[in-house]
Protein backbone atom coordinates (compact mmCIF):
# COMPACT_ATOMS: atom_id res chain seq x y z
CA UNK A 1 0.00 0.00 0.00
CA UNK A 2 1.42 3.50 -0.73
CA UNK A 3 1.61 5.90 1.74
CA UNK A 4 -0.23 9.25 0.32
CA UNK A 5 0.03 12.37 2.60
CA UNK A 6 -2.31 15.46 1.56
CA UNK A 7 -1.27 18.30 3.42
CA UNK A 8 -3.30 21.53 2.41
CA UNK A 9 -4.31 24.83 3.59
CA UNK A 10 -4.08 28.68 3.33
CA UNK A 11 -0.91 30.54 1.96
CA UNK A 12 1.86 30.94 4.07
CA UNK A 13 0.80 28.06 6.35
CA UNK A 14 4.10 26.28 6.51
CA UNK A 15 2.73 23.79 4.64
CA UNK A 16 5.50 23.76 2.10
CA UNK A 17 8.40 23.86 4.90
CA UNK A 18 6.74 20.89 6.66
CA UNK A 19 6.39 19.03 3.43
CA UNK A 20 9.71 19.58 2.57
CA UNK A 21 11.30 18.22 6.06
CA UNK A 22 8.58 15.45 6.40
CA UNK A 23 9.40 14.43 2.62
CA UNK A 24 13.25 13.83 3.67
CA UNK A 25 12.73 12.25 6.58
CA UNK A 26 10.97 9.55 5.19
CA UNK A 27 12.93 9.35 2.06
CA UNK A 28 10.17 9.78 -0.12
CA UNK A 29 8.67 12.25 -2.84
CA UNK A 30 7.77 15.78 -2.42
CA UNK A 31 5.23 17.39 -4.94
CA UNK A 32 4.72 21.33 -4.59
CA UNK A 33 0.95 21.84 -6.19
CA UNK A 34 1.36 25.44 -5.41
CA UNK A 35 4.54 25.80 -7.60
CA UNK A 36 2.17 23.96 -10.77
CA UNK A 37 -0.44 26.81 -10.33
CA UNK A 38 2.86 29.19 -10.43
CA UNK A 39 4.17 28.34 -13.28
CA UNK A 40 0.72 27.77 -15.57
CA UNK A 41 -0.74 31.37 -13.85
CA UNK A 42 2.23 33.04 -14.86
CA UNK A 43 2.57 31.51 -18.38
CA UNK A 44 -1.23 32.40 -19.21
CA UNK A 45 -0.93 35.91 -17.67
CA UNK A 46 2.16 36.50 -20.44
CA UNK A 47 0.40 35.17 -22.63
CA UNK A 48 -2.83 37.55 -21.87
CA UNK A 49 -5.56 35.00 -22.30
CA UNK A 50 -8.55 35.33 -20.33
CA UNK A 51 -11.50 33.24 -22.02
CA UNK A 52 -11.73 29.24 -21.57
CA UNK A 53 -11.09 28.92 -25.35
CA UNK A 54 -7.85 30.62 -25.80
CA UNK A 55 -6.55 28.92 -22.41
CA UNK A 56 -7.50 25.48 -23.74
CA UNK A 57 -5.49 26.43 -26.78
CA UNK A 58 -2.52 27.54 -25.01
CA UNK A 59 -2.63 24.50 -22.51
CA UNK A 60 -2.36 21.71 -25.36
CA UNK A 61 0.90 23.02 -26.47
CA UNK A 62 2.44 23.45 -23.13
CA UNK A 63 4.18 20.19 -21.60
CA UNK A 64 4.85 20.65 -17.99
CA UNK A 65 7.35 17.90 -16.75
CA UNK A 66 8.01 16.95 -13.09
CA UNK A 67 11.85 15.64 -13.33
CA UNK A 68 13.83 14.79 -9.44
CA UNK A 69 11.83 17.57 -8.04
CA UNK A 70 12.04 19.88 -10.01
CA UNK A 71 9.45 20.98 -13.18
CA UNK A 72 10.36 22.13 -16.38
CA UNK A 73 7.95 23.94 -18.85
CA UNK A 74 8.36 23.50 -22.17
CA UNK A 75 11.56 21.45 -21.52
CA UNK A 76 13.01 24.60 -19.77
CA UNK A 77 14.29 24.23 -15.81
CA UNK A 78 11.40 26.20 -13.90
CA UNK A 79 13.14 28.76 -11.13
CA UNK A 80 12.52 30.88 -8.08
CA UNK A 81 10.45 33.84 -10.91
CA UNK A 82 7.63 31.50 -9.50
CA UNK A 83 7.87 33.09 -6.30
CA UNK A 84 7.23 36.60 -6.25
CA UNK A 85 4.06 37.61 -5.10
CA UNK A 86 2.52 38.88 -8.27
CA UNK A 87 2.77 34.67 -9.54
CA UNK A 88 1.08 33.93 -6.38
CA UNK A 89 -1.73 36.15 -7.31
CA UNK A 90 -1.63 35.43 -11.40
CA UNK A 91 -1.81 31.25 -10.09
CA UNK A 92 -4.63 32.16 -7.53
CA UNK A 93 -6.73 34.18 -10.85
CA UNK A 94 -6.06 31.26 -13.13
CA UNK A 95 -6.63 28.56 -10.71
CA UNK A 96 -10.50 29.44 -10.57
CA UNK A 97 -10.78 27.96 -13.66
CA UNK A 98 -12.13 24.59 -14.18
CA UNK A 99 -10.20 23.93 -17.33
CA UNK A 100 -6.88 24.81 -15.52
CA UNK A 101 -7.60 22.58 -12.87
CA UNK A 102 -8.40 19.70 -14.70
CA UNK A 103 -5.16 20.23 -16.71
CA UNK A 104 -3.13 20.42 -13.42
CA UNK A 105 -5.12 17.78 -11.23
CA UNK A 106 -4.67 15.36 -13.91
CA UNK A 107 -0.60 15.64 -13.82
CA UNK A 108 -0.61 15.45 -10.06
CA UNK A 109 -2.47 12.31 -10.22
CA UNK A 110 -0.42 11.02 -12.80
CA UNK A 111 2.12 11.71 -10.25
CA UNK A 112 1.47 10.78 -6.96
CA UNK A 113 -0.42 7.52 -7.96
CA UNK A 114 1.05 4.52 -6.06
CA UNK A 115 4.01 6.57 -4.80
CA UNK A 116 4.80 7.04 -1.70
CA UNK A 117 4.94 10.89 -1.56
CA UNK A 118 3.98 14.01 0.26
CA UNK A 119 1.58 16.18 -1.80
CA UNK A 120 0.69 20.14 -0.76
CA UNK A 121 -2.04 22.01 -2.11
CA UNK A 122 -5.39 23.50 -1.63
CA UNK A 123 -7.30 20.73 -2.75
CA UNK A 124 -5.07 17.34 -2.63
CA UNK A 125 -7.24 16.11 -0.17
CA UNK A 126 -10.52 16.73 -1.07
CA UNK A 127 -10.02 16.33 -4.96
CA UNK A 128 -6.75 15.19 -5.95
CA UNK A 129 -6.01 12.09 -3.80
CA UNK A 130 -9.43 12.38 -1.88
CA UNK A 131 -8.27 8.61 -0.62
CA UNK A 132 -4.72 9.92 0.60
CA UNK A 133 -3.57 7.34 4.07
CA UNK A 134 -2.79 10.72 5.76
CA UNK A 135 -4.42 13.82 5.46
CA UNK A 136 -3.27 17.58 7.53
CA UNK A 137 -4.70 20.69 7.64
CA UNK A 138 -2.78 23.22 8.46
CA UNK A 139 -3.28 26.67 9.27
CA UNK A 140 -1.72 30.24 10.79
CA UNK A 141 -2.94 33.20 11.43
CA UNK A 142 -3.25 35.31 8.89
CA UNK A 143 -0.99 37.85 10.29
CA UNK A 144 2.14 35.11 11.23
CA UNK A 145 1.45 33.64 7.56
CA UNK A 146 2.29 37.39 6.24
CA UNK A 147 5.38 37.75 8.80
CA UNK A 148 6.96 34.19 7.51
CA UNK A 149 6.43 34.61 3.85
CA UNK A 150 8.05 38.35 4.08
CA UNK A 151 11.06 36.68 5.81
CA UNK A 152 11.01 33.60 3.50
CA UNK A 153 11.40 36.14 0.69
CA UNK A 154 13.42 38.92 1.86
CA UNK A 155 15.96 35.76 1.90
CA UNK A 156 15.28 34.77 -1.36
CA UNK A 157 16.76 38.09 -2.21
CA UNK A 158 12.80 38.98 -3.75
CA UNK A 159 12.30 42.93 -3.05
CA UNK A 160 8.82 43.33 -1.59
CA UNK A 161 7.15 45.39 1.39
CA UNK A 162 5.41 43.32 4.41
CA UNK A 163 1.86 45.38 3.37
CA UNK A 164 2.45 44.21 0.01
CA UNK A 165 2.50 40.58 1.28
CA UNK A 166 -0.27 40.60 3.81
CA UNK A 167 -2.53 42.02 0.89
CA UNK A 168 -1.52 39.40 -1.49
CA UNK A 169 -2.24 36.82 1.37
CA UNK A 170 -5.71 38.29 2.23
CA UNK A 171 -6.35 38.43 -1.33
CA UNK A 172 -5.23 34.95 -2.17
CA UNK A 173 -7.43 33.51 0.75
CA UNK A 174 -10.41 35.05 -0.25
CA UNK A 175 -9.59 34.13 -4.19
CA UNK A 176 -8.77 30.54 -3.05
CA UNK A 177 -11.71 29.78 -0.57
CA UNK A 178 -14.31 31.84 -2.36
CA UNK A 179 -14.53 30.11 -5.75
CA UNK A 180 -16.60 27.57 -7.19
CA UNK A 181 -14.27 24.80 -8.10
CA UNK A 182 -12.18 22.81 -5.39
CA UNK A 183 -11.92 25.68 -3.00
CA UNK A 184 -10.13 25.49 -0.17
CA UNK A 185 -11.67 23.76 2.71
CA UNK A 186 -10.37 21.56 5.43
CA UNK A 187 -11.35 17.38 4.01
CA UNK A 188 -13.98 15.84 6.53
CA UNK A 189 -11.49 13.60 7.79
CA UNK A 190 -8.09 15.49 7.81
CA UNK A 191 -6.33 16.43 11.23
CA UNK A 192 -6.27 20.31 11.57
CA UNK A 193 -3.00 21.53 12.94
CA UNK A 194 -2.64 25.34 13.81
CA UNK A 195 0.91 26.07 13.26
CA UNK A 196 1.14 29.33 14.74
CA UNK A 197 0.88 27.35 18.48
CA UNK A 198 3.88 25.01 17.73
CA UNK A 199 7.58 25.23 16.27
CA UNK A 200 7.93 23.01 13.03
CA UNK A 201 9.41 20.51 14.74
CA UNK A 202 6.63 19.48 16.38
CA UNK A 203 4.01 19.86 13.48
CA UNK A 204 6.13 17.55 11.97
CA UNK A 205 6.35 15.12 14.73
CA UNK A 206 2.41 15.49 15.13
CA UNK A 207 2.89 14.23 11.37
CA UNK A 208 4.85 11.50 12.09
CA UNK A 209 3.07 9.80 14.70
CA UNK A 210 -0.07 9.93 12.31
CA UNK A 211 2.00 8.35 9.43
CA UNK A 212 3.31 5.67 11.98
CA UNK A 213 -0.16 4.81 12.94
CA UNK A 214 -1.28 4.64 8.59
CA UNK A 215 1.29 3.77 6.68
O1 LIG B 1 0.90 27.07 -2.47
P1 LIG B 1 1.09 28.37 -3.21
O2 LIG B 1 0.85 29.55 -2.35
O3 LIG B 1 2.36 28.42 -3.95
O4 LIG B 1 -0.09 28.35 -4.30
C1 LIG B 1 -0.32 29.41 -5.20
C2 LIG B 1 -1.80 29.48 -5.59
O5 LIG B 1 -2.13 28.34 -6.40
C3 LIG B 1 -2.80 29.40 -4.44
O6 LIG B 1 -3.09 30.66 -3.89
C4 LIG B 1 -4.02 28.78 -5.09
O7 LIG B 1 -4.82 29.75 -5.72
C5 LIG B 1 -3.46 27.90 -6.17
N1 LIG B 1 -3.45 26.48 -5.78
C6 LIG B 1 -4.62 25.77 -5.95
N2 LIG B 1 -4.65 24.43 -5.69
C7 LIG B 1 -3.56 23.80 -5.26
C8 LIG B 1 -2.37 24.51 -5.02
C9 LIG B 1 -2.35 25.87 -5.29
O8 LIG B 1 -5.64 26.34 -6.35
N3 LIG B 1 -3.61 22.49 -5.05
Amino acid sequence: MPCRIAIDGPAGSGKTTVAKILANRLGIYYLDTGAMYRIIGLYLDEKGVENDSDIEKELSTIKLEFINGDFYLNGKRVGDEIRTPYAGICASKYAKKAIVRKFLTRIQQKISKNENIVVEGRDIGTVVIPDAEVKIFLVASTEERAKRRYKELLDKGVNVSYEEVLNEIILRDKQDTEREIAPLRQPDDAILIDSTKYTIEEVINKILEVVLERC
